[in-house]
């Protein structure tokens, strides 16, 4: 994982909303941060601002050391997991888990090293639910979906 530092970062929207007035906020490399506050108070604007989901319109961003205002999501190494996850109904948890890195294109050994640590972390692969199906009401999709991210060994999630 990575320090994520935003320093006096504005967002102002196409329509000229000013959703972000401007926040300084650093998180620590392993540091769990919980932003909490009512609604349309911008907490995914900033969220999806760190992912590079939505352009900054001034003020910087920091993941590590580098300065990632201009760079794409896909070069972030950031891993999300959002309110509507999304899993594989037909597939088993350790399936699901090992999809990504499976088109990744990682080893067999890499993979299977990679699925159990993050299930152990999240102790996904001992719930009591071996196989997802969306209609069973099952409480583990998001911590599935948590750990399906954190395999890929993100530097921020
Ligand atoms: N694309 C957009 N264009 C203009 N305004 C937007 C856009 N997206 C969000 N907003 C506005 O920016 C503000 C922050 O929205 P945001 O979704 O970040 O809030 P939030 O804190 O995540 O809310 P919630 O708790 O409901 O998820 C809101 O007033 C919202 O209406
Ligand atoms: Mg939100």
């Amino acid at each position: 994982m990575a320090q994520v530092t935003l320093q006096q970062v504005r967002k102002v929207y196409a329509n000229g909303y000013e959703a972000v007035k401007s926040i300084d906020l650093a998180i620590h490399d392993g540091e769990f941060m919980v932003l909490v506050g009512p609604s349309g108070c911008a907490k995914s604007t900033t969220l999806r601002m760190i992912a590079g989901l939505e352009d900054i319109t001034s003020g910087d961003l920091f993941i590590g050391a580098r300065k990632v205002n201009d760079l794409p999501p896909s070069k972030r190494n950031v891993a999300m997991v959002f309110q509507d996850y999304a899993l594989y109904p037909h597939m088993t948890v350790y399936e699901n888990m090992a999809y990504g890195l499976r088109i990744r294109k990682l080893s067999k050994d890499e993979i299977h090293q990679r699925v159990t640590n993050a299930a152990h972390v999240l102790s996904c692969l001992t719930s009591p639910c071996p196989i997802w199906m969306p209609s069973s009401g099952c409480t583990c999709g998001r911590r599935l979906s948590s750990s399906k991210r954190r395999s890929r060994r993100p530097w921020c999630m």
